[in-house]
């Protein structure tokens, strides 16, 4: 392979190593296309979904061998030192963040990658500047418009999400109207540079206002929603991508770009009905902000607590188990430790399922992850629509870390940030015995009744220290 890449890349090879070199970026564009399908199509399946990213990662590797060996790339000491430093930044990215600081990590990963395509864009535009068609200006224009407030955007989903930005929504009056007139007027300028592009002023106040609707458009949406931001970020980077691939003729870009704008976008509506956000709210950043009338408050009310001992003869017992984790599993790494209690439940004549929210955790499919790195059986997870109807002739609810994916305030308060979100029906189970640390709120910062329930016990303590007890209690059954 390197032998041919070295021949091609020589000027003896003259125009028949033109033509070879063309015809090979076509062909491996045109693979890498077929993976990035492929990889697509396997992440829609947990038990496929790392053979999805292996695809996806074959994909890409296609697609930037193809686009070493185009014509127009005349030294490469700069990519090179573009692979250095890119390695060196993405390496620990990959290996060392941990699973759940996986939102921030994409957020800042969709910041470098409209980056990118931002300074592509601006690369061409001084390259060409009034010597640009209306067309290729419309599609750079797009591709500087989207890719720059996907930069800024990503970056402050990126600090609320990390919390050195506030996570509440930063609102002030009139927002919204001063959004949709910056924004406006940035379209007005992208429209201006298709008529004239050779109008750089246009370019650099469009450039700069776009910037500034990245940050505009993050600040009022609350900690808590950052997840449907992202996803929507993400659409907004692979259609500056795509853009990209106009701008420059270069097809696997317009391919990849449609792809991940597509299925960004389908991604951010799902999680928002998941959230109960209407996707209107989304695009112009309306949500998040405080709740009209105020949360309950848990006054008066008592909580049960329960020993391991206790617990694990109910949960020994049990006929039929239903395990719902949340974010604190994630957080105690305690996804081990359950398969094996649900093991030992099984074992003594128990069935187990586990019970999704979409929401679960701090992203999409968080929980799914988790517990199939643990060799819980797919068959096993259910989605929350699959099993809802189960809770009411499940014996034991068993509450891992989650809190706001089973606060009943969902359905009963108007007045709770949570309203309307679909919920886990734990409260219908027969018992129900939540784990956690303390009487502490949820990423929504509010409290639940469900604590407070006379069929709830809490198991207080970290959750794979209590399950650890739990399984040591089991086995002496
Ligand atoms: P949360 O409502 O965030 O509750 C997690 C609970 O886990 C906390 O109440 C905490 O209570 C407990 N916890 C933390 N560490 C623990 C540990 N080591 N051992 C035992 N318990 C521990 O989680 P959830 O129910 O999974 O809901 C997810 C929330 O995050 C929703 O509000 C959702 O909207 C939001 N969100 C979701 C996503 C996606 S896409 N999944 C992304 C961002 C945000 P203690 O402190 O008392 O232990």
């Amino acid at each position: 392979m390197a032998g041919l890449w070295l021949l091609l890349a020589s000027p003896a090879a003259g125009e028949a190593g033109t033509t070879a070199r063309t015809l090979l970026t076509q062909a491996s564009y045109l693979a890498a296309s077929v993976f990035f399908i492929l990889g697509l199509k396997s992440l829609t399946k947990a038990d496929t979904a790392r053979r999805g990213m292996q695809q996806a990662a074959v994909g890409m590797l296609l697609a930037i061998v193809g686009t070493l060996i185009v014509e127009q790339i005349v030294e490469y000491q700069w990519i090179l030192a573009g692979l250095v430093i890119g390695t060196v930044i993405g390496y620990p990215l990959g290996t060392r963040v941990p699973m759940t600081a996986m939102p921030q990590r994409i957020a800042i990963s969709h910041m470098f990658g409209a980056l990118a395509a931002s300074l592509v864009g601006i690369a061409e535009y001084l390259h060409q500047g009034a010597r640009l068609d209306g067309v290729t200006m419309g599609a750079l224009g797009f591709e500087v418009l989207f890719g720059s407030l996907t930069v800024t955007g990503s970056f402050m989903a990126f600090g609320k999400l990390q919390e050195f930005l506030p996570g509440r929504p930063v609102t002030f009056p009139g927002q919204n109207a001063v959004n949709i007139s910056v924004f406006a007027a940035t379209l007005g300028l992208w429209i201006y540079l298709i008529i004239e592009p050779g109008a750089a002023w246009a370019f650099w106040a469009m450039t700069g206002l776009a910037f500034l609707i990245g940050i505009s458009l993050v600040l009022p949406i609350g900690g808590a929603d950052m997840p449907v931001v992202v996803s929507l970020l993400n659409s907004y980077a692979g259609l500056a991508a795509s853009a990209t691939g106009f701008a420059i003729g270069n097809t696997v870009l317009i391919i990849a770009g449609a792809l991940d704008g597509a299925s960004g976008f389908i991604l951010s509506i799902i999680m928002s009905k998941a959230m109960n956000r209407s996707f209107g709210n989304v695009i112009f950043g309306a949500f998040g902000s405080a709740p009209t009338a105020s949360a309950k408050t848990a006054a008066g009310l008592t909580v049960k607590s329960i020993s391991a001992e206790d617990a694990a003869i109910q949960l020994g017992y049990a006929s039929k188990v239903i395990v719902v984790p949340g974010y604190g599993m994630a957080v105690a790494q305690a996804q081990h430790t359950v398969r094996e209690l649900a093991e030992l439940i099984e074992k003594k004549g128990g069935e187990v399922k586990y019970a999704i929210h979409p929401v679960a955790g701090r992203m999409p499919g968080h929980m799914n992850v988790l517990l199939a790195e643990a060799n819980v059986p797919y068959d096993r997870m259910y989605d929350m629509d699959e099993i809802n109807e189960e809770f009411k002739d499940a014996d034991v609810a068993l509450v891992i870390g989650a809190n706001d994916v089973v606060n009943p305030a969902a359905k009963t308060d108007k007045g709770s940030p949570i309203y309307g979100m679909p919920i886990l029906n734990v409260d219908q189970a027969k018992s129900i015995i939540v784990m956690k640390r303390s009487m502490n709120a949820g990423f929504a910062g509010i409290e639940n009744e469900l604590f407070y329930d006379a069929k709830t016990s809490m198991l207080f303590g970290d959750a794979k220290g209590s399950l650890t007890k739990l399984v040591a209690e089991v086995k002496t059954l």
